[in-house]
C-alpha cells in the first residue's frame, strides 16, 4: 500500500474539499441528467443517432469509458484514442458534458496473459481468471504500475478538454475484487497490520491470539483467513473482520493512487467514484472512502416489491449523510428490470419517473441510468437502458424523455443545491458491525445490523415518522433521537460519546443485540449489553437465541400481536430507576423462563432517557410497538410536535423537503398500495405525476389525490 497513508485508522480523516461537476461554461449544470454511454459497443453510425436522441431526451452528461482499456490500450503501451475523441467531440458540439472513466475497471486481456500475476486469489487459493470485469488485484505493484500508467494517458489526453467536466475513477471498487487471498494481498495485510498495531503483542491481544494457540511472534506470520477446512467459520472473528476492513482500505488505497494521478494533470476536474449503498451492498467501508471523493456517487438498483421505495429512502439517506448534506450523483440505476438476480422484475407503471424523483428528493443533483442503449450482446443484454432494444419508439424512451423535461423544470425552479432538511431521528449504521455479523460464530447466523436498520427505518415510516440513517462515525449528535439497530459492535469511544449525548438529554434506543462486542469483537463482561449497562439500567446474564419454527424454535410473546425473534435477553437485574413498558408473556416465555421478565424498558440517565428493547422485533411488531409500548413524547419530544413525517403522520405518504437560499421543495409520495386522497400540499406544484389537483389554492397549498406510485412536487 502506498506510503501516502491517508488511511490510518487511528487519526481522524479530514474529509475533501467539495467539489461538483459544473457545465463546460463554468455554469451550474442544474440536476444533472444521463447515464453510462458504451459507444464501442455499436457501429459509429449510431453515435451520431445516440446524439440526436440524448438531446430529445434532455440528456445533459453521459459517463464514458468505463470498460474501454481494451480500445484504448489494443497492446502494451499502443494507444488508440482516435474513436473516444469522436464521441467526445460530437457530444461535446450537442453540449452534453461528460464525466469520463479511468478505464481502468477492466484491463485487457493481454495484460492478464503477460501479468497472470494481477488476478486475485480466492479463499481457497482458487486463481480467479479474466472474463469478467475487476480480475484483478489492488495490491498488486505490476497492475497498479498499467492502472496509473492509464490513469496518466487519460489525463495528459482529456486534461484541456472542456466537454470533460469531471472523472469516473475506476467503477464500483469491490463488485468482483472485494476481497483478495494472494502473496500481495499477504504482504500488504501484514503491513497494513503492522501500521495498524505497532508491535505483535498489541495484534496478539486485539485477535485474541491466545485462543487455540494461534499467539504471533511477529508480524510476518500474519496470516490471511484462508480455507480452512470444513470448518473454515471458526477462523479467527478479529482477524476475519481486520481483514474485511483492510481489503476495504486496500481498494480505497488503490483508487486514491488513481485518483492523485488524474488530479495532479487535471486538477480543475472533480473526481468521484461510485458506491453501491442499495439493497444488502454494503460491500465497502463507505463512511471511510467518503472522505476521499470530491462529491459523492452512489448506484442504486431495485428491489422489486411493495417495500422498494422505503428502501431507496433508506439507502439513500446513508448517502445523503456520506454526501455531509451536500449535493451528491446518482451514478447508476435502472429503467426498468436488471438482469442479475435469480427474478429480474420490470418496474411498474410510474416507478421510472417516481424512483428518479424520489432520488432528488433524498439530495440528488444528478439522475444517471445504467445505461443509455441496452446492450445487444454480452452478459447484460437484457438489462433494461434509456433506450431499449426495440428502439426509440417504445415506453421506456418516452418516459425518459419525460424525465428529462421534469428534471429541466426543477432545475430551472432552482432546486439544484438546496439540501434534504433533516428528520430528528437517526439509525445508525456501521460497516463494521455489519462485517462481523457475516461471521457464523454468533448466536444466531441470521443477524444483520443493515437488514435491521432498514426494518427500523421502514417501521418508523409505517407509524407516521421519517428517520435519517447516519455512520456511527459521523456527526449524529444534533437529533433528538439516536437509534442503535442491533448494532453489535461499538467500541469505547463510540460508547462514551452515546453516554455524552444522553446526559446532554438525548432520548438513545437501544435495540436487542446492541453494545455487546468491542471493535475486535470481544465480548464486553459482566453482563450484556456490556458498555451500555448503566445507559439502559439492564443488566442481563444470558441471551437465548429464538430460531424459527423450521429450526425447533420461534417467536416470544410480548403483547398481543408483538412478538420478539431472533434472540432475546435474559434480564438479571434491572435498576429501581427503570420503568418497565412490556414483559415476556404466552407459552414460549414460560418455557423459556422469561414469563414477566422486562421486554421493553425506559430509563432515565442525565438529562436525557434511554429506551432498551430485549428482543428482535419484526417491522409490524416493531411499529405496534412504536405505536402502542413507548410512551408517546419519546419519538416527539415533550413538545409533541416536528419530528413527524410530515403529511399528519399520515404513513401512506412520505414527505421530505429539500431546501436552501432558493426556497423550499416539497416532495410527496404515495408508498402504499392504494390512492391516497385530499392530500394537503404547500406552495406552488412544479411536478405532478400521477396526481390530481382536488381543490385548494392560495395560501394555504393545493390539494392532491396522488395514485399508487404518485408523485408531486412543490415550491414554497
Ligand atoms: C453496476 C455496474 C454497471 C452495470 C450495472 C447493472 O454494478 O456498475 O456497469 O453492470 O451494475 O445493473
Amino acid at each position: 500500500m502506498s506510503r501516502t497513508d491517508h488511511h490510518d485508522r487511528r487519526q481522524p480523516q479530514p474529509y475533501r474539499p467539495y467539489r461538483w461537476p459544473k457545465k463546460p461554461d463554468g455554469h451550474s449544470g442544474g440536476i444533472w441528467f444521463g447515464g453510462d454511454y458504451n459507444p464501442d459497443q455499436w457501429p459509429e453510425q449510431v453515435w451520431a443517432e445516440d446524439v440526436a436522441l440524448m438531446k430529445r431526451a434532455g440528456v445533459t452528461m453521459v459517463t464514458l469509458g468505463i470498460f474501454s482499456w481494451a480500445r484504448l490500450e489494443p497492446s502494451d503501451g499502443v494507444w488508440d484514442f482516435g474513436w473516444l475523441d469522436r464521441v467526445v467531440a460530437l457530444l461535446g458540439e450537442a453540449g452534453i458534458a461528460v464525466d469520463m472513466a479511468s478505464a481502468t475497471a477492466t484491463a485487457p486481456y493481454w495484460l492478464y496473459q503477460a501479468h497472470p500475476e494481477v488476478l486475485p486469489v480466492e479463499a481457497d487459493g482458487t486463481l480467479v481468471h479474466p472474463g469478467t470485469r475487476q480480475s484483478w488485484r489492488p495490491t498488486s505493484p505490476v497492475f497498479r504500475r498499467y492502472a496509473l500508467r492509464l490513469c496518466r494517458v487519460m489525463g495528459e489526453h482529456f486534461c484541456d478538454n472542456p466537454t470533460v467536466v469531471a472523472w469516473h475513477v475506476g467503477n464500483e471498487y469491490g463488485w468482483n475484487n472485494a476481497a483478495d487471498y494472494s502473496q500481495d494481498a499477504l504482504q500488504a495485510f501484514q503491513g497494513w497490520c503492522r501500521r495498524r498495531y505497532g508491535n505483535i503483542e498489541e495484534l496478539n491481544q486485539a485477535w485474541g491470539n491466545d485462543f487455540w494457540s494461534q499467539r504471533l511472534q511477529n508480524f510476518d506470520q500474519v496470516p490471511l483467513p484462508e480455507h480452512a477446512g470444513v470448518r473454515d467459520a471458526f477462523i479467527n472473528p478479529a482477524l476475519r473482520l481486520d481483514f474485511r476492513r483492510f481489503c476495504s482500505d486496500a481498494l480505497m488505497d488503490f483508487y486514491c493512487a488513481e485518483r492523485d494521478q488524474l488530479q495532479e494533470l487535471t486538477p480543475d476536474k472533480p473526481l468521484t467514484t461510485n458506491f453501491m449503498v442499495s439493497t444488502d451492498q454494503c460491500v465497502l467501508d463507505y463512511e471511510r472512502w467518503s472522505h476521499q471523493v470530491d462529491f459523492v456517487a452512489n448506484d442504486h438498483y431495485f428491489a422489486h416489491g411493495p417495500g422498494h421505495l422505503d428502501e431507496l429512502l433508506c439507502s439513500d439517506s446513508l448517502v445523503d449523510a456520506y454526501a455531509q448534506g451536500h449535493p451528491w450523483c446518482l451514478m447508476e440505476h435502472s429503467t426498468s428490470a436488471v438482469n442479475w438476480r435469480n427474478f429480474n422484475a420490470s418496474k411498474r407503471q410510474g416507478e421510472l419517473i417516481r424512483d428518479a424523483l424520489a432520488h432528488v428528493a433524498m439530495g440528488a443533483d444528478a439522475v444517471n441510468f445504467f445505461q443509455w442503449r441496452q446492450s445487444a450482446f454480452g452478459a447484460e443484454a437484457f438489462h433494461s437502458a434509456m433506450i431499449p432494444h426495440a428502439g426509440p419508439d417504445s415506453a421506456i424512451y418516452a418516459q425518459v424523455a419525460d424525465l428529462g423535461s421534469i428534471l429541466r423544470t426543477l432545475s430551472s425552479s432552482g432546486l439544484a443545491g438546496t439540501q434534504l432538511e433533516p428528520s430528528s431521528i437517526a439509525l445508525l449504521f456501521d460497516a463494521d458491525c455489519q462485517w462481523s455479523m457475516a461471521d457464523s460464530t454468533l448466536p444466531d447466523c441470521s443477524l444483520d445490523h443493515w437488514q435491521q436498520v432498514y426494518i427500523w427505518y421502514q417501521a418508523l415510516l409505517d407509524a407516521g415518522y421519517r428517520a435519517d440513517v447516519m455512520p456511527l462515525k459521523g456527526q449524529w449528535e444534533r437529533y433528538d433521537v439516536v437509534v442503535l439497530p442491533a448494532l453489535i459492535l461499538l467500541d469505547q469511544k463510540q460508547a462514551d460519546r452515546l453516554r455524552d449525548y444522553v446526559s446532554g438529554g438525548g432520548r438513545l434506543v437501544v435495540d436487542f443485540a446492541s453494545g455487546i462486542m468491542d471493535d475486535h469483537m470481544h465480548v464486553g463482561l459482566g453482563g450484556y449489553p456490556a458498555v451500555l449497562r448503566d445507559l439502559t439500567g439492564i443488566d442481563s446474564q444470558e441471551m437465548i437465541a429464538l430460531g424459527t419454527s423450521d429450526q425447533g424454535g420461534g417467536s416470544i410473546l410480548v403483547s398481543e400481536g408483538i412478538e420478539g425473534r431472533i434472540w432475546v435477553n435474559e434480564p438479571l437485574r434491572v435498576e429501581d430507576s427503570v420503568r418497565v413498558l412490556a414483559r415476556y408473556q404466552g407459552r414460549r416465555s414460560y418455557d423459556l423462563d422469561m414469563a414477566g421478565k422486562p421486554a421493553v424498558t425506559i430509563h432515565g440517565y442525565g438529562q436525557g432517557c434511554v429506551l432498551y428493547l430485549g428482543t428482535g422485533f419484526t417491522k409490524e411488531s416493531l411499529v405496534s410497538v412504536i405505536n402502542r409500548i413507548v410512551p408517546s413524547d419519546f419519538l416527539t419530544g415533550a413538545a409533541g410536535a416536528g419530528l413527524h413525517n410530515g403529511c399528519d403522520g399520515d404513513p401512506r405518504l412520505v414527505h421530505l423537503i429539500r431546501s436552501g437560499p432558493q426556497g423550499r421543495y416539497h416532495f410527496y409520495f404515495n408508498r402504499g398500495s392504494t390512492v391516497v386522497r385530499d392530500v394537503s400540499t404547500m406552495g406552488e406544484a412544479l411536478v405532478i405525476q400521477r396526481a390530481l389537483r382536488c381543490g385548494g389554492g392560495g395560501l394555504s397549498g393545493n390539494r392532491y389525490t396522488i395514485e399508487v406510485h404518485g408523485v408531486v412536487v412543490t415550491r414554497q
